[in-house]
Protein backbone atom coordinates (compact mmCIF):
# COMPACT_ATOMS: atom_id res chain seq x y z
CA UNK A 1 0.00 0.00 0.00
CA UNK A 2 2.67 2.28 1.20
CA UNK A 3 4.84 1.89 -1.95
CA UNK A 4 1.98 2.35 -3.96
CA UNK A 5 1.20 5.64 -2.14
CA UNK A 6 4.70 6.24 -2.94
CA UNK A 7 4.49 5.48 -6.71
CA UNK A 8 1.36 7.23 -7.03
CA UNK A 9 3.44 10.08 -5.67
CA UNK A 10 6.09 9.74 -7.67
CA UNK A 11 3.85 10.17 -10.89
CA UNK A 12 1.83 12.97 -9.30
CA UNK A 13 5.60 14.99 -8.82
CA UNK A 14 6.07 14.23 -12.30
CA UNK A 15 2.81 15.17 -14.03
CA UNK A 16 3.46 18.03 -11.90
CA UNK A 17 6.61 19.18 -13.06
CA UNK A 18 5.62 18.25 -16.79
CA UNK A 19 2.48 20.86 -16.46
CA UNK A 20 4.31 23.60 -14.64
CA UNK A 21 6.96 22.97 -17.84
CA UNK A 22 4.69 23.39 -20.20
CA UNK A 23 2.76 26.02 -18.33
CA UNK A 24 6.44 27.83 -18.17
CA UNK A 25 6.76 27.53 -21.84
CA UNK A 26 3.78 29.14 -22.61
CA UNK A 27 4.24 32.44 -20.50
CA UNK A 28 7.34 33.02 -20.75
CA UNK A 29 7.45 33.89 -24.14
CA UNK A 30 3.72 35.28 -23.75
CA UNK A 31 5.38 37.92 -21.18
CA UNK A 32 8.34 38.66 -23.19
CA UNK A 33 5.62 39.46 -26.37
CA UNK A 34 3.84 41.49 -23.65
CA UNK A 35 7.12 43.95 -22.92
CA UNK A 36 7.86 43.86 -26.76
CA UNK A 37 4.31 45.74 -27.17
CA UNK A 38 4.92 47.85 -24.67
CA UNK A 39 8.33 48.68 -25.77
CA UNK A 40 6.11 50.10 -28.91
CA UNK A 41 5.07 52.93 -25.74
CA UNK A 42 8.88 53.87 -25.37
CA UNK A 43 9.48 57.06 -26.50
CA UNK A 44 13.46 58.77 -27.55
CA UNK A 45 15.39 59.41 -25.89
CA UNK A 46 15.26 63.09 -27.27
CA UNK A 47 11.86 63.03 -25.84
CA UNK A 48 10.96 65.53 -23.13
CA UNK A 49 8.53 62.43 -21.74
CA UNK A 50 11.11 59.67 -22.56
CA UNK A 51 10.68 57.32 -19.99
CA UNK A 52 7.95 59.21 -17.95
CA UNK A 53 5.90 56.13 -16.25
CA UNK A 54 2.62 58.15 -16.23
CA UNK A 55 2.64 59.06 -19.37
CA UNK A 56 3.45 55.00 -20.61
CA UNK A 57 0.61 53.89 -18.43
CA UNK A 58 -1.64 56.66 -20.02
CA UNK A 59 -0.71 55.17 -23.11
CA UNK A 60 -1.55 51.68 -22.53
CA UNK A 61 -4.82 52.42 -21.16
CA UNK A 62 -5.78 54.24 -24.41
CA UNK A 63 -4.41 50.97 -26.76
CA UNK A 64 -7.28 49.20 -24.81
CA UNK A 65 -9.82 49.02 -27.40
CA UNK A 66 -13.26 49.11 -24.98
CA UNK A 67 -15.60 50.64 -27.54
CA UNK A 68 -19.00 50.49 -28.29
CA UNK A 69 -20.75 48.12 -29.46
CA UNK A 70 -20.15 44.83 -28.06
CA UNK A 71 -17.24 45.64 -25.43
CA UNK A 72 -14.94 42.98 -24.15
CA UNK A 73 -14.13 44.64 -20.51
CA UNK A 74 -12.00 41.95 -19.84
CA UNK A 75 -8.14 43.24 -21.16
CA UNK A 76 -9.28 46.41 -19.32
CA UNK A 77 -10.39 44.37 -15.91
CA UNK A 78 -7.03 42.54 -16.01
CA UNK A 79 -4.72 45.97 -16.92
CA UNK A 80 -6.54 48.04 -13.85
CA UNK A 81 -5.63 44.64 -11.75
CA UNK A 82 -2.18 45.42 -12.53
CA UNK A 83 -2.43 49.03 -11.72
CA UNK A 84 -4.00 48.43 -8.25
CA UNK A 85 -0.87 45.69 -7.66
CA UNK A 86 1.60 48.12 -8.89
CA UNK A 87 0.22 50.65 -6.17
CA UNK A 88 0.25 48.10 -3.86
CA UNK A 89 -3.85 48.94 -2.92
CA UNK A 90 -7.06 46.55 -2.88
CA UNK A 91 -8.97 45.71 -5.76
CA UNK A 92 -12.41 44.75 -6.63
CA UNK A 93 -14.67 43.39 -9.27
CA UNK A 94 -18.41 43.63 -9.44
CA UNK A 95 -20.90 42.96 -12.02
CA UNK A 96 -23.89 44.71 -10.66
CA UNK A 97 -26.07 43.78 -13.69
CA UNK A 98 -24.58 41.52 -15.47
CA UNK A 99 -21.10 39.33 -16.47
CA UNK A 100 -20.02 41.18 -18.96
CA UNK A 101 -20.54 44.83 -17.17
CA UNK A 102 -17.47 45.14 -14.76
CA UNK A 103 -17.33 47.52 -11.92
CA UNK A 104 -13.77 47.62 -10.61
CA UNK A 105 -13.09 49.55 -7.59
CA UNK A 106 -9.75 50.13 -6.10
CA UNK A 107 -9.26 51.61 -3.01
CA UNK A 108 -7.34 53.65 -0.67
CA UNK A 109 -8.22 52.84 2.51
CA UNK A 110 -8.44 55.76 5.28
CA UNK A 111 -7.31 56.14 8.79
CA UNK A 112 -10.86 56.98 9.82
CA UNK A 113 -12.68 54.65 8.36
CA UNK A 114 -15.68 55.58 10.02
CA UNK A 115 -16.01 58.63 7.77
CA UNK A 116 -17.63 58.74 4.93
CA UNK A 117 -15.57 57.99 1.77
CA UNK A 118 -14.71 59.61 -1.30
CA UNK A 119 -15.05 58.41 -4.47
CA UNK A 120 -13.06 59.15 -7.94
CA UNK A 121 -15.33 57.82 -10.90
CA UNK A 122 -14.56 57.34 -14.47
CA UNK A 123 -15.96 54.94 -17.12
CA UNK A 124 -13.94 52.64 -19.08
CA UNK A 125 -16.34 52.95 -22.20
CA UNK A 126 -15.56 54.67 -25.24
CA UNK A 127 -17.57 55.72 -28.38
CA UNK A 128 -17.22 54.79 -31.66
CA UNK A 129 -15.18 55.86 -34.26
CA UNK A 130 -15.11 56.97 -37.84
CA UNK A 131 -11.15 55.69 -38.49
CA UNK A 132 -10.77 57.37 -41.91
CA UNK A 133 -11.09 60.79 -40.56
CA UNK A 134 -8.35 60.01 -37.74
CA UNK A 135 -4.58 61.22 -38.54
CA UNK A 136 -3.29 58.89 -35.93
CA UNK A 137 -4.76 55.42 -34.99
CA UNK A 138 -7.55 55.77 -32.54
CA UNK A 139 -6.25 53.25 -30.48
CA UNK A 140 -2.14 52.96 -30.93
CA UNK A 141 -2.27 56.25 -28.46
CA UNK A 142 0.24 57.96 -30.78
CA UNK A 143 2.35 60.77 -29.23
CA UNK A 144 3.66 63.48 -31.57
CA UNK A 145 6.94 66.04 -31.11
CA UNK A 146 4.12 68.11 -29.71
CA UNK A 147 3.43 65.57 -26.50
CA UNK A 148 -0.26 65.07 -27.92
CA UNK A 149 -1.14 61.60 -27.07
CA UNK A 150 -4.11 60.64 -29.66
CA UNK A 151 -6.52 58.08 -29.02
CA UNK A 152 -10.59 57.51 -28.37
CA UNK A 153 -10.93 58.58 -24.94
CA UNK A 154 -8.04 60.35 -23.91
CA UNK A 155 -10.34 63.61 -23.06
CA UNK A 156 -13.53 61.13 -22.70
CA UNK A 157 -12.47 59.72 -20.23
CA UNK A 158 -9.56 57.32 -19.75
CA UNK A 159 -6.97 60.16 -19.10
CA UNK A 160 -9.17 61.19 -15.65
CA UNK A 161 -8.93 57.55 -14.71
CA UNK A 162 -5.43 57.50 -14.92
CA UNK A 163 -5.22 60.45 -13.28
CA UNK A 164 -6.63 60.02 -10.37
CA UNK A 165 -4.16 56.69 -9.50
CA UNK A 166 -0.83 58.81 -10.80
CA UNK A 167 -1.56 61.19 -8.07
CA UNK A 168 -2.43 58.62 -5.51
CA UNK A 169 0.87 56.91 -6.40
CA UNK A 170 2.71 60.37 -6.56
CA UNK A 171 1.40 60.82 -2.94
CA UNK A 172 2.17 57.43 -1.76
CA UNK A 173 5.90 58.10 -2.92
CA UNK A 174 6.04 61.63 -1.10
CA UNK A 175 5.93 58.67 1.83
CA UNK A 176 1.95 59.29 2.86
CA UNK A 177 1.20 55.98 3.94
CA UNK A 178 -2.97 57.33 4.90
CA UNK A 179 -5.06 59.78 4.39
CA UNK A 180 -7.80 59.94 7.03
CA UNK A 181 -10.60 59.29 4.63
CA UNK A 182 -10.82 56.11 2.43
CA UNK A 183 -10.57 56.61 -1.37
CA UNK A 184 -11.94 54.36 -4.06
CA UNK A 185 -11.30 54.98 -7.55
CA UNK A 186 -14.47 53.02 -9.30
CA UNK A 187 -14.02 52.58 -12.85
CA UNK A 188 -17.87 51.64 -14.33
CA UNK A 189 -19.04 50.17 -18.20
CA UNK A 190 -21.92 51.46 -20.32
CA UNK A 191 -21.64 55.33 -19.22
CA UNK A 192 -21.77 56.58 -22.62
CA UNK A 193 -24.79 54.29 -23.78
CA UNK A 194 -26.81 55.84 -20.69
CA UNK A 195 -25.43 53.75 -17.41
CA UNK A 196 -28.25 50.77 -17.01
CA UNK A 197 -25.32 48.09 -17.06
CA UNK A 198 -23.18 50.15 -15.11
CA UNK A 199 -23.38 52.73 -12.62
CA UNK A 200 -27.34 52.58 -12.24
CA UNK A 201 -27.75 49.38 -11.24
CA UNK A 202 -24.25 49.78 -9.03
CA UNK A 203 -25.89 52.44 -7.29
CA UNK A 204 -28.46 50.41 -5.86
CA UNK A 205 -25.73 47.78 -5.20
CA UNK A 206 -24.77 46.37 -1.54
CA UNK A 207 -21.71 46.68 -2.71
CA UNK A 208 -21.71 50.20 -3.58
CA UNK A 209 -23.59 50.88 -0.19
CA UNK A 210 -20.53 49.26 1.87
CA UNK A 211 -18.71 51.56 0.13
CA UNK A 212 -20.13 54.53 2.53
CA UNK A 213 -19.41 56.80 -0.29
CA UNK A 214 -20.19 60.74 1.20
CA UNK A 215 -18.34 63.03 -1.53
CA UNK A 216 -18.10 62.13 -5.75
CA UNK A 217 -15.74 63.44 -8.07
CA UNK A 218 -16.28 62.39 -11.80
CA UNK A 219 -15.71 63.62 -15.62
CA UNK A 220 -15.83 66.91 -16.91
CA UNK A 221 -14.87 68.38 -20.62
CA UNK A 222 -11.86 69.71 -20.12
CA UNK A 223 -10.84 73.37 -20.19
CA UNK A 224 -9.85 75.44 -23.40
CA UNK A 225 -8.21 78.33 -21.02
CA UNK A 226 -7.31 77.70 -17.40
CA UNK A 227 -10.97 78.37 -16.59
CA UNK A 228 -12.51 75.33 -15.49
CA UNK A 229 -16.28 74.44 -15.31
CA UNK A 230 -17.17 72.00 -12.84
CA UNK A 231 -20.33 70.86 -13.08
CA UNK A 232 -22.69 70.52 -10.32
CA UNK A 233 -26.00 69.70 -12.28
CA UNK A 234 -27.44 68.04 -15.35
CA UNK A 235 -30.65 68.92 -17.22
CA UNK A 236 -33.07 65.61 -17.00
CA UNK A 237 -33.57 63.06 -20.33
CA UNK A 238 -37.12 62.12 -20.95
CA UNK A 239 -37.50 60.14 -23.99
CA UNK A 240 -41.12 59.82 -24.75
CA UNK A 241 -42.80 57.59 -27.36
CA UNK A 242 -46.79 58.39 -27.89
CA UNK A 243 -48.84 55.45 -29.11
CA UNK A 244 -52.01 56.90 -31.36
CA UNK A 245 -54.76 54.50 -31.81
CA UNK A 246 -57.54 55.21 -34.01
CA UNK A 247 -60.16 54.01 -36.67
CA UNK A 248 -58.80 52.53 -39.41
CA UNK A 249 -60.82 51.66 -42.91
CA UNK A 250 -60.24 52.88 -46.29
CA UNK A 251 -58.07 56.21 -47.69
CA UNK A 252 -60.71 57.21 -49.80
CA UNK A 253 -62.92 58.28 -46.63
CA UNK A 254 -62.85 61.06 -44.05
CA UNK A 255 -62.90 59.05 -40.89
CA UNK A 256 -62.73 61.25 -37.59
CA UNK A 257 -60.36 60.68 -34.66
CA UNK A 258 -57.49 59.07 -37.28
CA UNK A 259 -54.24 58.44 -36.14
CA UNK A 260 -52.93 60.73 -38.22
CA UNK A 261 -55.16 63.41 -37.21
CA UNK A 262 -54.15 62.59 -33.40
CA UNK A 263 -50.47 62.63 -34.29
CA UNK A 264 -50.21 65.54 -36.02
CA UNK A 265 -52.10 67.74 -33.36
CA UNK A 266 -49.18 66.29 -30.63
CA UNK A 267 -46.21 66.88 -32.78
CA UNK A 268 -47.50 70.27 -33.59
CA UNK A 269 -48.13 71.07 -30.15
CA UNK A 270 -44.24 69.79 -29.54
CA UNK A 271 -42.97 71.95 -32.47
CA UNK A 272 -44.63 74.83 -31.17
CA UNK A 273 -43.20 74.42 -27.79
CA UNK A 274 -39.64 73.35 -29.72
CA UNK A 275 -39.67 76.93 -31.18
CA UNK A 276 -40.16 78.43 -27.71
CA UNK A 277 -36.86 76.72 -26.34
CA UNK A 278 -35.02 77.65 -29.75
CA UNK A 279 -35.85 81.46 -29.19
CA UNK A 280 -34.76 80.90 -25.22
CA UNK A 281 -31.01 79.30 -26.67
CA UNK A 282 -30.72 81.51 -28.75
CA UNK A 283 -31.53 84.62 -26.17
CA UNK A 284 -29.07 82.65 -23.44
CA UNK A 285 -26.19 82.55 -25.71
CA UNK A 286 -25.82 79.14 -26.48
CA UNK A 287 -26.27 77.98 -22.32
CA UNK A 288 -28.55 75.03 -22.59
CA UNK A 289 -28.91 75.16 -18.47
CA UNK A 290 -32.56 76.45 -18.78
CA UNK A 291 -33.25 75.14 -22.19
CA UNK A 292 -35.31 72.66 -22.74
CA UNK A 293 -34.26 70.64 -25.92
CA UNK A 294 -37.31 69.18 -27.81
CA UNK A 295 -36.34 66.50 -31.09
CA UNK A 296 -38.13 64.26 -32.82
CA UNK A 297 -36.28 61.08 -32.90
CA UNK A 298 -38.39 58.22 -34.63
CA UNK A 299 -41.51 57.55 -36.25
CA UNK A 300 -43.00 53.77 -36.45
CA UNK A 301 -46.85 53.21 -38.45
CA UNK A 302 -48.47 52.36 -41.61
CA UNK A 303 -49.82 49.14 -43.27
CA UNK A 304 -50.23 50.18 -46.90
CA UNK A 305 -50.19 53.52 -48.35
CA UNK A 306 -54.14 53.13 -49.00
CA UNK A 307 -55.21 51.91 -45.57
CA UNK A 308 -55.46 54.43 -42.81
CA UNK A 309 -53.42 53.33 -40.13
CA UNK A 310 -54.79 51.87 -36.76
CA UNK A 311 -51.66 52.72 -35.10
CA UNK A 312 -48.63 55.46 -35.56
CA UNK A 313 -46.26 55.94 -32.88
CA UNK A 314 -43.34 59.09 -32.71
CA UNK A 315 -40.77 59.32 -30.34
CA UNK A 316 -39.13 63.07 -28.62
CA UNK A 317 -35.69 63.19 -27.02
CA UNK A 318 -36.29 65.70 -24.13
CA UNK A 319 -34.26 67.12 -21.70
CA UNK A 320 -35.83 69.15 -19.50
CA UNK A 321 -33.50 72.65 -18.59
CA UNK A 322 -32.55 72.80 -14.56
CA UNK A 323 -35.48 75.55 -13.85
CA UNK A 324 -38.06 73.34 -16.15
CA UNK A 325 -41.15 72.45 -14.10
CA UNK A 326 -41.26 68.76 -14.33
CA UNK A 327 -44.66 68.29 -13.33
CA UNK A 328 -46.19 71.33 -15.18
CA UNK A 329 -44.30 69.84 -18.74
CA UNK A 330 -46.12 66.55 -17.59
CA UNK A 331 -49.59 67.98 -17.59
CA UNK A 332 -48.84 69.77 -21.21
CA UNK A 333 -48.47 66.33 -22.56
CA UNK A 334 -51.35 64.95 -21.31
CA UNK A 335 -53.65 67.50 -22.49
CA UNK A 336 -52.06 67.65 -25.99
CA UNK A 337 -53.10 63.66 -25.86
CA UNK A 338 -56.16 64.22 -24.54
CA UNK A 339 -56.98 67.03 -27.31
CA UNK A 340 -55.90 64.82 -29.84
CA UNK A 341 -58.54 62.76 -29.36
CA UNK A 342 -57.63 60.05 -26.79
CA UNK A 343 -56.27 56.73 -27.14
CA UNK A 344 -52.76 58.20 -27.11
CA UNK A 345 -50.75 56.20 -24.96
CA UNK A 346 -47.76 57.81 -23.32
CA UNK A 347 -44.97 55.13 -22.70
CA UNK A 348 -41.54 57.09 -20.88
CA UNK A 349 -38.59 55.32 -22.00
CA UNK A 350 -36.75 57.44 -19.54
CA UNK A 351 -37.59 59.51 -17.49
CA UNK A 352 -34.79 60.83 -15.03
CA UNK A 353 -36.29 62.39 -12.19
CA UNK A 354 -35.78 66.03 -11.02
CA UNK A 355 -32.16 66.00 -8.60
CA UNK A 356 -30.76 68.30 -6.27
CA UNK A 357 -28.11 70.09 -7.65
CA UNK A 358 -24.68 69.64 -5.86
CA UNK A 359 -23.87 72.70 -3.84
CA UNK A 360 -21.28 75.01 -5.08
CA UNK A 361 -20.49 77.12 -2.47
CA UNK A 362 -18.30 77.40 0.96
CA UNK A 363 -21.46 75.00 2.63
CA UNK A 364 -19.70 72.00 0.56
CA UNK A 365 -16.31 71.10 1.88
CA UNK A 366 -15.34 69.38 -1.64
CA UNK A 367 -16.22 72.79 -3.68
CA UNK A 368 -14.14 75.09 -0.84
CA UNK A 369 -11.18 72.66 -1.85
CA UNK A 370 -11.56 72.27 -5.06
CA UNK A 371 -11.64 75.92 -5.30
CA UNK A 372 -8.67 76.71 -3.11
CA UNK A 373 -6.54 74.31 -4.39
CA UNK A 374 -7.59 75.44 -8.20
CA UNK A 375 -6.39 79.08 -7.20
CA UNK A 376 -3.09 77.91 -5.86
CA UNK A 377 -2.77 76.60 -9.31
CA UNK A 378 -3.90 79.53 -10.67
CA UNK A 379 -7.09 77.71 -12.52
CA UNK A 380 -10.38 79.86 -12.44
CA UNK A 381 -13.83 77.77 -11.58
CA UNK A 382 -17.51 77.95 -11.99
CA UNK A 383 -20.12 75.78 -11.55
CA UNK A 384 -21.77 74.74 -14.49
CA UNK A 385 -24.70 72.14 -16.03
CA UNK A 386 -23.62 68.91 -17.88
CA UNK A 387 -25.42 69.34 -21.39
CA UNK A 388 -25.63 65.94 -21.90
CA UNK A 389 -26.42 62.92 -19.41
CA UNK A 390 -23.37 61.87 -16.97
CA UNK A 391 -23.51 59.11 -14.16
CA UNK A 392 -23.12 61.69 -11.63
CA UNK A 393 -27.04 62.29 -12.02
CA UNK A 394 -27.11 58.35 -10.16
CA UNK A 395 -25.33 59.75 -7.25
CA UNK A 396 -27.14 62.65 -6.96
CA UNK A 397 -30.26 61.13 -7.18
CA UNK A 398 -29.09 59.84 -3.74
CA UNK A 399 -28.45 63.02 -2.70
CA UNK A 400 -24.26 62.49 -2.72
CA UNK A 401 -22.03 65.32 -3.76
CA UNK A 402 -21.23 64.80 -7.02
CA UNK A 403 -18.91 67.53 -8.69
CA UNK A 404 -17.53 66.49 -12.33
CA UNK A 405 -14.18 67.78 -11.86
CA UNK A 406 -11.23 67.86 -14.91
CA UNK A 407 -8.51 69.51 -14.19
CA UNK A 408 -6.68 69.55 -18.08
CA UNK A 409 -6.56 73.05 -19.67
CA UNK A 410 -5.94 74.55 -22.98
CA UNK A 411 -7.38 71.94 -24.58
CA UNK A 412 -9.56 72.19 -27.45
CA UNK A 413 -12.59 70.08 -26.65
CA UNK A 414 -13.05 66.82 -29.04
CA UNK A 415 -15.09 64.14 -27.13
CA UNK A 416 -16.31 61.96 -29.24
CA UNK A 417 -14.88 64.05 -32.44
CA UNK A 418 -11.98 62.56 -34.53
CA UNK A 419 -8.23 63.06 -33.59
CA UNK A 420 -9.37 63.31 -29.60
CA UNK A 421 -6.15 64.12 -27.45
CA UNK A 422 -4.50 65.22 -24.67
CA UNK A 423 -1.17 66.81 -24.19
CA UNK A 424 1.48 65.26 -22.36
CA UNK A 425 1.54 68.67 -20.77
CA UNK A 426 -1.64 69.24 -19.47
CA UNK A 427 -2.09 65.82 -18.63
CA UNK A 428 0.99 65.80 -16.10
CA UNK A 429 -0.35 69.33 -14.55
CA UNK A 430 -3.44 67.73 -14.42
CA UNK A 431 -2.02 65.47 -12.08
CA UNK A 432 -0.35 67.80 -9.99
CA UNK A 433 -3.64 69.79 -9.67
CA UNK A 434 -5.46 66.13 -8.41
CA UNK A 435 -2.58 65.14 -5.71
CA UNK A 436 -2.88 68.76 -3.89
CA UNK A 437 -7.02 67.76 -4.33
CA UNK A 438 -6.74 64.57 -2.78
CA UNK A 439 -4.46 65.25 -0.10
CA UNK A 440 -6.83 68.11 0.81
CA UNK A 441 -9.80 66.00 0.53
CA UNK A 442 -8.64 63.29 2.43
CA UNK A 443 -8.71 65.10 5.30
CA UNK A 444 -12.06 67.47 5.48
C1 LIG B 1 -31.54 79.40 -14.91
O1 LIG B 1 -32.71 79.75 -14.23
C2 LIG B 1 -32.51 80.03 -12.86
C3 LIG B 1 -33.86 80.19 -12.20
O2 LIG B 1 -34.79 80.77 -13.05
C4 LIG B 1 -31.63 81.25 -12.74
O3 LIG B 1 -31.40 81.56 -11.39
C5 LIG B 1 -30.30 80.96 -13.42
O4 LIG B 1 -29.48 82.11 -13.42
C6 LIG B 1 -30.51 80.51 -14.84
N1 LIG B 1 -29.22 80.07 -15.36
C7 LIG B 1 -28.78 80.38 -16.57
C8 LIG B 1 -27.43 79.89 -16.93
O5 LIG B 1 -29.44 81.02 -17.35
C1 LIG C 1 -32.68 69.37 -30.37
O1 LIG C 1 -33.59 70.44 -30.22
C2 LIG C 1 -33.07 71.64 -29.72
C3 LIG C 1 -34.18 72.66 -29.61
O2 LIG C 1 -35.21 72.16 -28.84
C4 LIG C 1 -31.93 72.13 -30.57
O3 LIG C 1 -31.38 73.32 -30.05
C5 LIG C 1 -30.88 71.05 -30.65
O4 LIG C 1 -29.83 71.45 -31.47
C6 LIG C 1 -31.50 69.77 -31.18
N1 LIG C 1 -30.52 68.73 -31.21
C7 LIG C 1 -30.20 68.08 -32.31
C8 LIG C 1 -29.14 67.04 -32.17
O5 LIG C 1 -30.76 68.28 -33.36
C1 LIG D 1 -63.90 61.58 -32.09
O1 LIG D 1 -63.33 62.04 -30.87
C2 LIG D 1 -64.17 62.95 -30.19
C3 LIG D 1 -63.41 63.46 -29.00
O2 LIG D 1 -62.87 62.42 -28.24
C4 LIG D 1 -65.49 62.28 -29.84
O3 LIG D 1 -66.34 63.19 -29.21
C5 LIG D 1 -66.15 61.75 -31.11
O4 LIG D 1 -67.30 61.02 -30.79
C6 LIG D 1 -65.22 60.86 -31.88
N1 LIG D 1 -65.83 60.50 -33.13
C7 LIG D 1 -65.87 59.25 -33.57
C8 LIG D 1 -66.53 59.03 -34.89
O5 LIG D 1 -65.39 58.31 -32.93
C1 LIG E 1 -60.46 54.20 -28.43
O1 LIG E 1 -60.20 52.88 -28.84
C2 LIG E 1 -61.23 51.99 -28.57
C3 LIG E 1 -60.78 50.60 -28.93
O2 LIG E 1 -59.91 50.63 -30.03
C4 LIG E 1 -62.50 52.41 -29.33
O3 LIG E 1 -63.55 51.55 -29.02
C5 LIG E 1 -62.86 53.82 -28.94
O4 LIG E 1 -63.94 54.28 -29.70
C6 LIG E 1 -61.69 54.74 -29.12
N1 LIG E 1 -61.99 56.07 -28.60
C7 LIG E 1 -61.69 57.17 -29.25
C8 LIG E 1 -62.08 58.45 -28.57
O5 LIG E 1 -61.09 57.16 -30.31
C1 LIG F 1 -13.25 80.89 -3.89
O1 LIG F 1 -12.77 81.30 -2.62
C2 LIG F 1 -12.54 82.68 -2.51
C3 LIG F 1 -11.90 82.95 -1.16
O2 LIG F 1 -12.56 82.26 -0.14
C4 LIG F 1 -13.85 83.41 -2.66
O3 LIG F 1 -13.63 84.80 -2.60
C5 LIG F 1 -14.44 83.07 -4.02
O4 LIG F 1 -15.72 83.64 -4.15
C6 LIG F 1 -14.57 81.57 -4.17
N1 LIG F 1 -14.97 81.26 -5.54
C7 LIG F 1 -16.01 80.52 -5.82
C8 LIG F 1 -16.30 80.34 -7.27
O5 LIG F 1 -16.69 79.97 -4.96
C1 LIG G 1 -29.19 66.16 1.24
O1 LIG G 1 -27.89 66.44 1.71
C2 LIG G 1 -27.75 67.70 2.29
C3 LIG G 1 -26.27 67.94 2.57
O2 LIG G 1 -25.68 66.83 3.15
C4 LIG G 1 -28.62 67.77 3.53
O3 LIG G 1 -28.51 69.03 4.12
C5 LIG G 1 -30.06 67.51 3.12
O4 LIG G 1 -30.88 67.45 4.25
C6 LIG G 1 -30.19 66.20 2.36
N1 LIG G 1 -31.52 66.08 1.82
C7 LIG G 1 -32.21 64.96 1.87
C8 LIG G 1 -33.56 64.98 1.23
O5 LIG G 1 -31.77 63.95 2.39
C1 LIG H 1 -6.95 64.18 9.86
O1 LIG H 1 -5.61 63.87 9.90
C2 LIG H 1 -4.79 64.89 10.39
C3 LIG H 1 -3.38 64.46 10.18
O2 LIG H 1 -3.13 64.42 8.81
C4 LIG H 1 -5.14 65.13 11.84
O3 LIG H 1 -4.33 66.15 12.36
C5 LIG H 1 -6.57 65.53 11.93
O4 LIG H 1 -6.99 65.65 13.26
C6 LIG H 1 -7.48 64.57 11.22
N1 LIG H 1 -8.78 65.18 11.04
C7 LIG H 1 -9.87 64.68 11.59
C8 LIG H 1 -11.16 65.39 11.25
O5 LIG H 1 -9.89 63.73 12.28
Amino acid sequence: MISTKRGIGVIVFIAFCVILGVLLGVLLPRRHLNDDTDSILDLPESSPWYNNQEIKIFRQYLRIPTVHPNINYEPCVEFLRKQAASLDLPFSVHYPRDRLNPVVVITWKGSQPELSSIMLNSHTDVVPVFENLWSHPPFSADIDENGKIFGRGSQDVKALGMIYLAAIRALKLDGIKQLNRTFHVTFVPDEEMGGNYGMSPFVTSNEFKALHVGYVLDEARVAESNKLSVTNDERCTWRIEFVFKGVTGHGSLLFENTTGQKLNYVVSKLMQRREIEVVKLKAANSDYTNVTTINLTVMKGGVQANVIPPELSVTFDVRLGVSADHDEFQKDIENWCEEAGGNVTVNYMIKDPKVPATRADDTNPVWVVLNNTCREFGLEIAPSTTIGATDARYLRALNISAFGFSPIINTPRLLHDHDEYVGANEYLLAIDVYKKVISNLGNI
